[in-house]
């Protein structure tokens, strides 16, 4: 299809780590990519390379989810064909110290969105939810049957989002909705030119291991070694990112089809402990990552990993990059950007 004769995808949050790499993987397929970001935590920068990566353009325009008129100006401006919805705030550690703030960006924001697009007539929306609304569950791997009982303020957002967002779409059969449960999104663009790009300490484990490994950090505290895992460190199911951006393109192409509401996993289905991320980056990277055993951090949990057959079945997506691959897709990023984007 032509690029011209199609309206445009919408993607909130398009500035940051997973949008960027969303907004590739839509150009690629020949999509018409605009991008509704804060900049809280995003770049321009990336956007740039994105559309230079993917091929095409990337309409910009600026403005807060929260912010309802800046919607329905951006609706009225824009023919706009479907919503991947990636805007949030996403740090648990910060939830728990700013909960109201995690709750208006993340609930009250999806509900500005969800009524800025029922208002302008845009019934297709793939939403970033999070495996953080299972909490700590009782069985591995983790199917999307499994009870949601997020320990945190961000999980519970999630879920919050998710519910409004669901009871929506059971009340307006017209509109279809794919909320996708991400997994542990790490890695970066295999060129080199996107990654994650975290203002401050890392709170995730990949990034902060690579900045170890590069020197900008001394050493790398691992939180718990005495979890009941096989070397005793907490084991998580680690997604290409790029893998995750070609997770929103096929629940794209299959909502006209599914009908209504569809909620998956997005992960690999495999486990992997910090120490064995840490032993794969050495690899990767050819240095070495000093680390220090430090205690279990409150609302951690020992082992999370996703049962990924939903997925493929309904949207026909699986997970094709391993450890290996996103330990060196992040490693030349780091190498080629110290600094990030700056
Ligand atoms: N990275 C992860 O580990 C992970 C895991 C599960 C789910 N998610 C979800 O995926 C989505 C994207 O995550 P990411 O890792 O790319 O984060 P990110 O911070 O890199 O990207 C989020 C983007 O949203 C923008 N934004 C934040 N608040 C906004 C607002 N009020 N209005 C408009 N834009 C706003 C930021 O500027 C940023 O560009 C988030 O919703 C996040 O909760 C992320």
């Amino acid at each position: 299809m032509n690029a011209d004769t199609k309206p445009w995808v919408l993607v909130t949050g398009g500035a940051g780590y997973i949008g960027a790499h969303t907004c590739v993987a839509l150009l690629e397929a020949g999509y018409p990519v605009l991008v509704f970001d804060s900049l809280v935590n995003g770049s321009t920068e990336a956007l740039a390379r994105a559309s230079t990566l993917g091929g095409g353009e990337i309409a910009f325009v600026q403005g807060d989810v929260r912010d309802r008129a800046a919607l329905d100006a951006l609706f009225a401006r824009y023919p706009v064909s479907a919503v991947l919805h990636l805007a949030g705030v996403k740090a648990v550690g910060e939830s728990v110290a700013r909960p109201l703030y995690y709750h208006e960006v993340n609930v009250a924001g999806t509900l500005t969105l969800a009524q800025a697009m029922h208002a302008a007539d845009v019934r297709t929306l793939v939403f970033s939810s999070s495996a953080t609304v299972y909490g700590a569950p009782a069985r591995m791997p983790i199917d999307e049957s499994a009870p949601l009982a997020p320990n945190n303020p961000y999980g519970r957002s999630k879920r919050m989002a998710e519910d409004l967002l669901r009871d929506h779409c059971a009340a307006h059969p017209e509109w279809r909705l794919a909320i996708l449960r991400y997994f542990n999104p790490v890695g970066a663009h295999p060129s080199g030119q996107l990654g994650e790009d975290p203002l401050g300490t890392p709170d995730n484990l990949m990034p902060f291991v690579s900045q170890v490994a590069i020197g900008r950090r001394p050493e790398l505290a691992v939180f718990g070694n005495d979890y009941p895992t096989p070397d005793g460190t907490g084991v998580r199911d680690y997604l290409h990112v790029c893998d995750l951006a070609r997770g929103h393109l096929a629940a794209l192409h299959a909502l006209p089809a599914a009908g209504g509401e569809l909620t998956v996993n997005l992960g690999t289905g495999r486990g992997h402990s910090v120490l064995d991320v840490v032993r794969a980056f050495e690899t990767a990277s050819g240095q070495t990552v000093p680390l220090r055993f430090a205690p279990r951090r409150p609302g951690d949990i020992a082992a999370c990993w996703a049962d990924p057959s939903r997925a493929e079945q309904l949207l026909g997506w699986r997970a094709e990059c391993d450890l290996d691959a996103m330990c060196r897709d992040v490693w030349r990023w780091q190498r080629g950007n110290p600094e990030g984007y700056r």
